[in-house]
């Protein structure tokens, strides 16, 4: 009799986008008229830059003839990128990483949830409360959990950030052995500090556990001092897996790249409570269960980080980010307390008069034809919060914010 993984059976609703989207398709099919804006997921709108597109067409061409056509490439990703992104995105910035370290994937919501299989089943998982869905729902999936109880799942701990204490979590007093961080973070957009991300460093060095970093957004860092990576602080290489990604860096949550870093130093314990190396056991999960990403699109990946590359994709990172500080502007106008948006392409705003989250979903889809995303569907301390994404156009920011400036 075939079973199945009645983890499954623990998780809640649909997953929050999918839902999302499933209401807003109801919205349009019933008020086909109305232009809706939507805000909600955070996906790219502007186009891939010049040089991608550029390499994009160069590595197609090459696989349309003999000579150069490629089969199954390597499955931890072509040296080419894997050199590129250790010299770039790590050695210039003086960062000790090597390519060796660099396992090139098709996404950071894949690797984040993929990442739990190489840890046993026992380990104790801390998330931030509100939190981007993918890192609960896959420590549910992967069996580490007990069932769902008032917003929570029995078994993991949860870190809430709230106005208190400046949407940082403050450290957990149960100890966790894997500890999900994510900054610039989604959904509530603040950045860590040096200081801040030392004080995990070493609470996880003391305590044996493991970071789990990540660092999609860390492209829209505007502010000086603030890490990039959490391997600019001393003694994380030890600790710490980072993930990141080319979809809000360089367009590509419809090409598809990313890539998470296992240094050499990092280690795990058997159940004898012998030290193993965690990269073998990555590497042996992806060569298994992964044939890598696609030739052309590692090309095109790898176009991220030629100069003109570089100079454009910085030029799509300031078009968002001045997305952002129009919304911020806009929405405080309005007369929201606004949060985030600065170093990140997330706005996290306390709604009004404690109107609940799901509530102000409805509000802003009927009346504005908005779509943002619920607070309260990252984490029960996300309730009586909004994220709205400054992923769309100029035009649509401007029409979305004059919009919600005039609700009743
Ligand atoms: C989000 O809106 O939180 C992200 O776009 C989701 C993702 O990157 O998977």
């Amino acid at each position: 009799m075939a079973k199945i993984n009645e983890n499954y059976l623990k998780l809640q609703a649909g997953y929050l986008f999918p839902e999302i989207g499933r209401r807003v398709s109801e919205f349009v099919a019933a008020n086909p008229d109305k232009k809706v804006i939507k805000m909600g997921i955070g996906d790219v709108t502007q186009p891939l830059v010049p040089s991608v597109v550029k390499a994009f067409h160069e590595g197609v061409d090459e696989m349309a003839k003999g000579e150069t056509f490629k089969g199954y490439g390597p499955e931890q990703g072509y040296a080419f990128l894997r050199e590129a992104i250790a010299k770039n995105a790590y050695q210039d910035n003086g960062i000790d990483i090597s390519a060796d370290d660099i396992f090139i994937s098709d996404g950071s919501k894949c690797d984040t949830g993929n990442i739990q299989e190489i840890f046993g089943h026992d380990n104790k998982i801390a998330i931030c409360d509100p939190v981007y869905p993918v890192y609960a729902d896959t420590t549910v999936m992967s069996g580490k959990t007990g069932n769902y109880n008032s917003g929570y799942y029995e078994g993991i701990i949860y870190m809430p950030c709230t106005k208190e204490n400046g949407f940082i979590p403050n450290l957990p007093t149960e100890t966790p052995d894997l500890i999900f961080l994510c900054y610039p973070n989604n959904p509530m957009g603040t950045v860590a500090t040096k200081e801040e991300l030392k004080k995990w460093v070493d609470y996880a060095a003391e305590n044996n556990s493991i970071i789990l970093y990540d660092a999609a957004y860390e492209a829209f860092i505007t502010e000086e001092g603030i890490p990039h990576s959490i391997y600019e602080i001393e003694g994380a290489k030890e600790v710490a897996i980072e993930f990141r990604s080319f979809s809000k860096t360089a367009g590509f949550t419809g090409t598809r790249c990313a890539f998470t870093v296992v240094p050499d130093e990092l280690k795990a314990f058997d159940s004898s409570g012998k030290s193993v190396a965690v990269k073998p056991f990555w590497n042996r999960r992806q060569s298994t269960k992964f044939n890598g990403v696609s030739y052309p699109v590692q090309k095109a990946a790898a176009a991220v980080y030629t100069e003109e590359g570089k100079k454009e994709v910085t030029e799509v990172i300031a078009y968002y980010l001045e997305n952002a500080r129009i919304m911020k502007e806009s929405l405080t106008e309005a007369g929201y307390e606004v949060f985030g948006g600065v170093n990140a392409p997330y706005i996290w705003v306390k709604t009004k008069n404690g109107m609940s989250s799901w509530d102000f979903f409805d509000k802003v889809l009927n009346e504005a034809n908005v779509v943002g995303t619920p607070g309260s569907g990252f984490g029960p301390a996300g309730e009586g919060y909004f994220r709205f994404s400054a992923f769309a156009d100029r035009e649509s920011t401007m029409e979305a914010m004059e919009r919600i400036k005039n609700l009743k």
